[in-house]
């Protein structure tokens, strides 16, 4: 049975106190919650994840970051490395989001690189994919995400892919407040586990986590994450607010398997 999992991506939102301040009341709410069988991770910006990293040691989350480059090392002004991560001992990172897509050009050739280094530096990706409006208004919604999939993941062996979680976000979906439908959401997840399937076999895509993304908040979660192949959710506005995403993480106990 797949555990549910429950990630935050912060984006680029609040200060060092603001983020002391989160993390510790995320920490203290997580002791007051049975949360076997649910994974929570929070994708902070680079500067808090020292600092997350030192919460987490006494509580039960992990911390992730946001993005990575695809170069180990060298002359990138500005950039942060995979090994950087794993000298913090961050072992997630978010790799694909559609804002990186979008604001900074990253085609799914060159995430497929980024794919590669993470793996290679021992970091879980969290691989997010998903259409914009006119693709799905046009129907090319399926062909859109395995495409996506094709071309950044599909080359990995069976026990790298392992390695991976997927996150659906419909881009239309994200920070909008328009959440996909239970329905919108359970059948691109199967889809994906179906294309999972075709290339690696049974094991691995009853195995792979696919997680849900956009708009998603503590009213939607329950029906979200109560769809077969909806393995939890990668939360953004709604987990800058601690009553909110410890609301969300209680959801995805509840409907665990
Ligand atoms: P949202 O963002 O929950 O604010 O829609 C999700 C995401 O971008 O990962």
């Amino acid at each position: 049975m797949r555990n549910k999992i429950v990630a935050g991506n912060w984006k680029m939102n609040k200060t060092f106190q603001e983020a002391e301040d989160l993390l510790n009341d995320i920490a203290e709410g997580l002791d007051d919650i049975e949360s076997t069988g649910v994974e929570v991770i929070l994708c902070v910006p680079f500067p808090y994840l020292e600092l997350a990293g030192d919460i987490a040691e006494d509580s039960r989350f992990m911390v992730g970051a946001q993005n990575i480059h695809d170069c180990d090392a060298g002359a990138y002004t500005g950039e942060v490395s995979a090994p950087m991560l794993k000298s913090l001992k961050i072992d997630i990172t978010i790799i694909g989001h559609s804002e990186r897509r979008k604001y900074f050009g990253e085609s799914n050739g060159f995430l497929k690189s980024k794919v590669d280094t993470a793996l290679r530096n021992e970091l879980c990706p969290i691989f997010c994919c998903g259409e914009l409006l006119p693709e799905r208004e046009a129907g090319k919604h399926f062909e859109v995400v395995k495409t996506q999939l094709e071309e950044s993941l599909f080359h990995l062996s069976p026990k790298e892919l392992q390695q991976v979680i997927i996150a659906y976000e419909p881009v239309w979906a994200i920070g909008t407040g328009v959440n996909a439908t239970p329905e919108q959401a359970q059948e691109m997840h199967a889809a994906i586990r179906s294309w999972v399937r075709e290339k690696y076999g049974d094991e691995l895509a009853n195995e792979i986590n696919i997680l849900y993304g956009g708009s998603c908040n503590a009213k939607n979660a329950g029906v979200l994450f109560a769809q077969p192949d909806v393995d939890g959710g990668l939360i953004g506005g709604a987990s800058l607010k601690s009553e909110e995403f410890l609301s969300i993480i209680k959801t995805a106990v509840a409907t665990r398997g």
